[in-house]
């Protein structure tokens, strides 16, 4: 295991999963991805969490991010769950869920941490871009669930701010004003940035967001 970081190329690995046989990269092809994990099949938690993925899934497809999930448990599990899944969450899971019993992909991701748990996966994201450039890192508890939305609202910041030269301020959801790249000289702000800007300070400018109607 080494230490994955922001920039890093996310590791390929190939995994059983619940929609088959997975080859990461070849399986996010020219979309991005979360991969996340979760501590432990037939938990609550997990399961809100899932069937929360699960009712989101137009939110991924509008933003062109596939997800897969993962945890230690092994197949015939997880697919048992995900029948109590849809049951009690009313979706139907539409992703793919790992079954990393070997500790493979959970080793190769870091994502079980001894000192909370030596045998179960913590809540890790990892947010993918299409060149396979990890982009986003989140560790969560194994008793505290994720907020997908605020998940969404990063995706949105990262695309948004892989393609324009802008930044996002605290707080931000997609359509607030952004915060003009402070390696952009004010002079060449007209040009790049047509709807205008607001200088509050010298290195404190504000824009509309630029791909919004
Ligand atoms: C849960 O998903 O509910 C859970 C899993 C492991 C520890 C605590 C909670």
């Amino acid at each position: 295991m080494s230490t994955i970081r922001l920039g890093d190329e996310a590791p390929n690995f190939t995994a059983k999963s619940t929609e088959g046989e997975i080859n990461f990269h070849e399986w996010l092809g020219d979309s991005w991805g979360i991969l996340f994990s979760h501590p432990a099949d037939y938990t609550p938690v997990c399961t809100t969490e899932l069937g929360t993925v699960a009712k989101y899934k137009d939110k991924f497809d509008k933003r062109n991010v596939k997800v897969v999930a993962l945890s230690v448990d092994g197949l015939d599990s997880h697919k048992g769950w995900v029948l109590d899944i849809n049951e009690t969450q009313n979706t139907t899971v539409n992703f793919p869920i790992i079954a990393d019993e070997d500790h493979k992909v959970s080793e190769l991701y870091d994502m079980i941490h001894p000192n909370a748990n030596n045998k179960l996966t913590v809540r890790s994201v990892f947010v993918v871009d299409p060149d396979k450039k990890v982009k986003l890192i989140i560790t969560y508890p194994a008793s505290t669930g994720r907020n997908f939305d605020e998940l969404l609202r990063v995706i949105d910041s990262l695309q948004l701010t892989a393609y324009h030269k802008v930044a996002t301020p605290a707080n931000w959801i997609s359509g607030d004003d952004c915060v003009v790249s402070p390696s952009i000289e004010s002079k060449d702000i007209p040009d790049i940035f047509p709807k205008g800007y607001t200088e509050i300070k010298p290195y404190l400018r504000m824009t509309p967001q630029p791909d919004s109607k």
